[in-house]
């Protein structure tokens, strides 16, 4: 048994000095510029800030995607960047899911192959239990008659609550999302937005997501704003309009910053 953490407030995802630079000839763009930041598990936070501050950057570090240039990310107690190639496949296979803001489905399989795409590729042998998991997140998500039907046949919305589903199959520590509504259209992405949180309530998951827009923000616990790289607000139980307010301060910010 580990120290008295009550569950809320666990942390599952940290960056302490996390920084990525990426060299242009001469020229260095600092992607991510030293980013402490704590993520509780059991909560569903968006990322915000402009184009270019880093949001994707973060979210490749903090999920073993990508390499650090300097500083920390740890996934609960396990050190994200001092892992080796092959531990960081077995993390990014076990413990995280990504969902993308193109589906990235196979279209040559069925809505129910690519949910269980985690799992065959790992040459896992599916089991009562993974098919139970399925059927529940496909009656969650509204899938329960679309499991045989290829991508090609399915709407957007449809099609990336498949994504979503293929995220959750593994039942990882943490789902990352990048702008996971954005090919959506606004009720797709209502649907989509609503699972997710359902799935932070309900099915007790930590969900990162980055997001352009103050409403979707707002289905989120908390919003992180980034700006040239670094932590430039943290807004709790945000509504759109604390959202907004949030965004027009960083804008502020960033004018007299230049
Ligand atoms: N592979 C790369 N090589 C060089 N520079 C990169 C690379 N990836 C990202 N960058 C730069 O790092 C900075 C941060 O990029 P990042 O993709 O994290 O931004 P973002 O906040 O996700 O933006 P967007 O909202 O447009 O998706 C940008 O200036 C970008 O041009
Ligand atoms: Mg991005």
């Amino acid at each position: 048994m580990s120290a008295s953490h009550t569950h809320s407030s666990q942390i599952a995802v940290s960056a302490r000095g996390l920084t990525k630079h990426y060299g242009h000839g001469g020229s260095v763009v600092k992607a991510l510029d030293g980013v402490d930041i704590d993520f509780s598990a059991g909560q569903f936070t968006a990322i915000m800030g402009p184009s270019g501050s880093g949001k994707s950057t973060l979210m490749h570090l903090l999920a073993g995607l990508d390499s650090a240039s300097s500083g920390h990310a740890y996934l609960g107690d396990t050190e994200v960047t001092a892992l080796n190639d092959d531990q960081l496949t077995m993390l990014r296979r076990d413990r995280v899911g990504f969902v993308f803001q193109s589906f990235n489905l196979l279209p040559m399989f069925t809505a129910e192959a690519n949910i269980f795409l985690p799992l065959t590729l790992a040459n896992k042998k599916i089991t009562a239990d993974d098919r139970a998991w399925l059927h529940q997140l496909a009656e969650t998500l509204g899938l329960s008659d679309r499991l045989d039907h290829r991508p090609s046949e399915l709407s957007g919305g449809q099609q990336q609550r498949v994504a979503i589903a293929r995220a959750l199959i593994t039942k990882p520590d943490v789902i990352f999302a990048d702008e996971p509504t954005g090919n959506l259209d606004s009720r797709s992405g209502a649907e989509v937005l609503s699972f997710l949180r359902t799935s932070v309530r309900e099915l007790g998951r930590t969900i990162i997501m980055v997001t352009h827009d103050p409403g979707a923000a707002a289905y989120a616990d908390r919003v992180v704003l980034l700006a040239d790289g670094q932590i430039a607000g943290d807004i709790h139980e945000p509504t759109p309009e604390s959202v907004l307010a949030g965004l027009d301060a960083l804008r502020t910010y960033s004018a007299t910053a230049v």
